[in-house]
């Protein structure tokens, strides 16, 4: 036996299955799918095959012929769900599971009409990534087993599905007042990508090859907001070689969407926190499309190679961005991205083994040790790698490695050894194997200087001993440079500060999540009450994580304000996605 993947059950020398048919009825009065899924397996296997499941009730097992075939569940796991082991006979080329998923799914998230803009329809969304997938389909849930699938999905007639699929037929279903969606996926993907929504979606098309779905209430400001996707993606294909996925789609979320985007290919799901009306949170989108490459293609072997998706990937997102915007651009990016780093890294403590970029994570739960060291110090490792060899070198690197592993699954030992390979010499002198495999964060980490920087930075440090914006110059700041001046502010600042701040600014009624967030973390943790409603209103409307860890965390722990963290969670739980809703109650129970 032999299991690769610390968080899967599979083991792949049973045999793979590599291509799977999905039939999957919607049921919204129940909250649960009925599906069918028929797993194909890469050549004819006997013996048991383990594959991951999570509240799945499962109704039957058949092979090819449709004889019933013997499987049994084993006892339920916390973190990683339960093992479904099928007896296959001899020469068993495909198995049929018939199944419904749970209500509580922890991949789905089924929304009430007022959870949505339009107030009218439900709507259904998933979100597999990272270990999720088995609560929607019986699989070998480990981005190791790759598969490519055909899929079928019916749901109440006014209603529509897309999926991470090329789009099929739509036509009537088999049951009255439905209707049935077909979708093919002909690039093979790892489980986590597996996606689709179900509600009141719309469309329009962007570029050649782009269109934003959302619910028609969203779609203009959508529409606008990303209007540059099409310039995005040949940036993209300029640093890393042709976009083999034939469509680069997204859809627009309701508030509840518990990330920032989530790359599911030919179809990326996006947070409406993105809709700042001025374009510029749109690196999240260039960040997405940079996955196209950068873990849609090569994508990370398990949990413990993430840092493989998204170090690269924010290198990437960052070389887009200075592409379209510059170099000050990138820089203040950088600055903003090693915050992140240097809080999440002192959170963890410094010498955590969750600070290494490869991680042993084994027994823990990926939604728990989620954190933006693979990320922050990822993207530092390879701006490192690039500064060291020179752009010329690097972008070749970059292009073989994408060329060489496409369509792949690897491990951080494959990718050193490429690197070793390529470019002999260069991971000694950057010190690879301290980056990689030690914690902390190395002393040769590159830094970004740039005038503008250092002024707004010493802006902020100058707040204590009295030194203030001038208020007509900071008026014309950047949402970038605002956000890099609240996040260099001390964390909690006397009442007269928040007001001056608040009056001259107007930050409390600020349509940019991310200045909006930054300070109310500040006057959050300042105690200052004429923001409280705003508090409220924001973690009512977003399901975002990276807004609703920060802010209950302040809330929770502000001597005033503890109690009101339990009271707004009480009243917006329900309304928030499974996980987030985990990683709330994580920081409630501390
Ligand atoms: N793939 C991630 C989101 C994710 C990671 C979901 C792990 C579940 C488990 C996505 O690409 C991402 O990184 N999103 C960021 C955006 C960003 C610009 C760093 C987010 O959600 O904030
Ligand atoms: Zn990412």
């Amino acid at each position: 036996m032999s299991r690769r993947d610390p968080h899967s059950f599979s083991d792949l020398d049973q045999g793979r299955v590599t291509n799977m048919d999905l039939d999957l009825n919607v049921n919204f009065a129940t909250s649960r799918i009925e599906g069918k899924a028929t797993l194909k397996l890469a050549a004819p296997a006997a013996g048991p095959l383990d594959l991951d499941t999570r509240d799945l009730e499962i109704k039957s097992v058949a092979d090819t012929a449709g004889n019933d075939l013997k499987w049994e569940l084993a006892e339920k796991d916390e973190v990683l769900g339960t093992c479904l082991r099928v007896e296959m006979p001899d020469g068993t080329a495909s198995l049929t599971i018939d199944y419904v998923t749970s209500p509580e799914a922890s991949a789905l998230q089924w929304l009430e009409p007022a959870q949505t803009d339009g107030g009218k329809h439900p709507y259904l969304f998933s979100q597999c990534q990272a270990i999720h997938a088995r609560s929607v389909i019986p699989c070998q849930d480990s981005p190791l087993a790759r598969f490519t699938f055909t899929a079928r999905m019916t749901v109440p007639e006014d209603l529509t599905v897309v999926m991470a699929a090329a789009p099929g037929q739509a036509g009537e279903g088999s049951q009255p007042g439905t209707r049935s969606f077909s979708f093919e996926m002909p690039q093979s993907i790892p489980p986590y990508l597996f996606a689709f929504a179900v509600g009141n979606i719309v469309s329009e098309d962007l570029g050649p090859r782009s269109r934003v779905y959302t619910e028609p209430e969203t779609l203009e400001k959508s529409a606008w907001e990303f209007a540059d996707v099409d310039k995005m993606l040949l940036a993209a294909e300029d640093v890393f070689g042709p976009y083999l996925w034939d469509r680069f789609d997204f859809l627009v979320m309701p508030g509840s969407f518990p990330y920032g985007g989530m790359e599911n290919p030919r179809l990326t799901f996006l947070t409406p926190t993105l809709l700042a009306g001025d374009r510029s949170l749109v690196n999240v989108l260039a960040h997405e499309l940079a996955h196209s490459w950068t873990g849609n293609l090569v994508t990370n072997a398990t949990m413990d190679d993430f840092w493989l998706n998204e170090g690269f990937t924010v290198w990437a997102e960052r070389r887009i961005l200075e592409n379209l915007d510059g170099k000050e651009a990138k820089a203040l990016a950088a600055a903003i991205g090693r915050n992140g780093l240097m809080e999440a890294m002192e959170s963890f403590g410094m010498d955590s083994p969750f600070t290494q970029l490869e991680t042993d994570s084994k027994g823990s739960d990926p939604d728990e040790f989620y954190s933006l060291v693979p990320y922050e110090k990822g993207y530092l490792f390879v701006a490192l790698l690039e500064q060291t060899v020179g752009r010329d070198q690097f972008d070749a690197f970059i292009k073989k490695y994408i060329k060489h592993f496409s369509f792949t699954s690897i491990t951080t030992a494959q990718f050193e050894e490429f690197l070793n390979a390529e470019m002999p010499g260069i991971a000694g002198k950057v010190r690879a194997d301290q980056w990689i495999h030690q914690a902390g964060l190395p002393d040769n980490a590159p830094v970004f200087a740039s005038e503008r920087l250092e002024m707004l930075e010493g802006l902020a440090k100058g707040w204590s001993d009295g030194t203030r914006p001038e208020v007509d110059q900071a008026k014309e700041w950047s949402p970038e440079d605002w956000q890099i001046f609240l996040q260099a502010l001390p964390r909690s600042l006397p009442e007269a500060d928040c007001a001056w701040l608040d009056d001259n600014f107007g930050l409390t009624g600020q349509g940019n999540s991310e200045i909006l967030c930054n300070w109310l973390l500040i006057a959050t943790a300042s105690g200052y009450e004429p923001v409280f409603d705003r508090v409220r209103s924001f973690l009512g409307d977003v399901g975002r994580m990276k807004y609703l860890k920060p802010l209950y965390t302040a809330l929770y722990e502000g001597g005033k304000t503890k109690e009101m963290a339990r009271e707004i969670f009480a009243a917006n739980a329900g309304g928030y996605h499974p996980i987030a809703r985990g990683g709330i109650e994580r920081i409630m129970a501390g």
